[in-house]
């Protein structure tokens, strides 16, 4: 008998905080696990262990990454966003549907060319973990290869991606259209490709109702019938003048999400953008239904969108399941920490205050659950895959000096999310791997398999 492989081993020693339940809905305090100076162990890209720190624990031959002054959390979960929208962050001087049609399209464009989509697919990886995200659900363009460019660098990296060719046959240039044919059977080709291939997974993505007629959106339910496991993303309700038009298009159905119901895509992993112009109604359906919101608040206050009713989805009489988005390129950051810092200045605008351990949950777990991959990822614990962010709490002079005035662990992460940016991710581990360190010279970035990345 040749030996057993043996395991790929890895250990993480500092300070960390894992959830273990929700605090929106119970109490916080029962919510989180907490460990002044823990060990992390891995095996074979997954968490084998995590508990105070003893030396005892360590196998033979394993020696810990030990980072002092600092906080280790799962990996962030970015729950929307668009890598062909990385050339285009912060375009001046529009609301959603002038600034689809002033920039976002023509950037779009851009992607026919497979090389450009190779290289935009390399910047947005390496943004995302620079900023401490290991999973995103990901808009490509309408052409079939940007599916592919993003897939094959995130492969390289071995991130749980979610991804999916943009469906868009009305309401669009000649040029970025597919049809109800070709978009179903150029997203058919990608499933078969892509899902379930290591930790990549098909997102069927129907831009929004404004850009697909009724029979696109029907042949989105029809591929998500097809397949197990697959995710939807869409945009739901953004801004006003969205919602008159998509109103006038749709006069039959009763709500914008019930444009989508009527297509059979409120369901679990269906993760609409946005939602911040609905109803009780909507809030329950998608309770009801198992699906997500994505609360982008960068780019809600960037385009002037409006305010997303974070409380009231989340109310626990019926608790709609929400992630946050960066939603890159309405959105103004990559980093989940600013995207939470606006969270906390968009509940204040409407009366309420999302505390570091709510707002951490939407960014880890809480996004986790929202893609129902919360058996997978999320939580440091036995089991889980080991994606991890390392963030840095002196890592600029400021940042030090306030966060060394936190007593609570409550209080690192509220300053956290207010002052900290990409500047505080020290380090990024995929699968087990690590994939990110800022300090590492003069390359930060290395592939899965070790190589260098750029
Ligand atoms: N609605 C339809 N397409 C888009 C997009 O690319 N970005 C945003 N923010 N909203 C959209
Ligand atoms: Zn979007």
């Amino acid at each position: 008998m040749p030996p057993e492989p043996r395991p790929r081993r890895a250990a993480l020693r500092g300070q960390a905080i894992s959830f273990s339940g929700n605090p929106f809905l119970q109490a916080p305090r029962d919510c989180f696990v907490h460990h002044e100076d823990a060990l992390i162990l891995i095996e074979d890209g997954r968490i084998a262990a995590f508990a105070p720190y003893d030396p005892a624990l360590l196998p033979p031959g394993v020696t810990p990454v030990h980072y002092e002054n600092a906080l280790i959390t799962v990996g962030f979960v970015d729950a929307h966003v668009h890598y062909p929208q990385v050339g285009m962050v912060g375009a001046f001087g529009e609301q959603l549907l002038a600034w689809l049609e002033r920039y976002t399209f023509p950037a779009e464009r851009a992607f026919a060319d497979p090389a450009h989509a190779e290289a935009a697919a390399r910047i947005f990886l390496r943004e995302i973990l620079r900023a401490g995200t290991t999973t995103a659900s990901v808009y490509c363009t309408v052409h079939p290869h940007s599916v592919d460019a993003l897939f094959a660098e995130s492969e390289r990296f071995n991130t749980l991606m979610v991804a999916g060719k943009v469906l868009m046959d009305s309401h669009a240039p000649d040029d970025l259209r597919d049809t109800v044919e070709s978009g179903y059977e150029d997203s058919l080709a990608l499933i078969r490709r892509w899902h379930g291939r290591g930790r990549q997974h098909y997102g069927v993505t129907p831009r929004y109702a404004g850009s697909c007629s009724a029979a696109q959106l029907d042949s989105a339910g029809a591929l998500l019938r097809g397949h197990e496991g697959l995710f939807l993303q869409t945009h739901l309700s953004e801004s006003p003048a969205e919602v008159a038009w998509v109103r006038d298009l749709f006069p039959a159905r009763s709500s914008y999400l019930d444009i989508y119901a009527h297509a059979g895509l409120v369901r679990p992993r269906a993760i609409f953008g946005h939602g911040i112009h609905v109803g009780e109604e909507e809030f329950c359906t998608c309770h009801a239904a198992g699906a997500a919101l994505a609360h982008c608040p960068t780019s809600n206050l960037f385009l002037g969108s409006g305010l997303f009713r974070l409380f009231d989805a989340l109310d626990p009489r019926r608790p709609v399941r929400v992630a946050i988005g960066t939603d890159i390129g309405a959105g103004t950051s990559f980093s989940a920490l600013r995207t939470l810092g606006e969270a906390y200045k968009v509940a204040a605008l409407r009366g309420d205050a999302l505390d570091g351990l709510r707002a951490f949950h939407l960014a880890t777990l809480g996004g986790a659950a929202a893609l129902h991959l919360d058996d997978r990822i999320g939580r440091i614990a036995p089991g889980y895959d080991a994606d991890l962010c390392v963030l840095g709490l002196d890592a600029t002079p400021f940042l030090a000096f306030r966060t060394a005035r936190c007593e609570r662990v409550e209080d690192l992460m509220f300053v956290l999310m207010t002052l900290g940016d990409e500047r505080a991710v020290r380090a990024t581990w995929v699968a087990g791997e690590c994939v990110y360190d800022a300090a590492r010279r003069p390359d930060p970035f290395r592939y899965a398999d070790g190589a260098a990345a750029g």
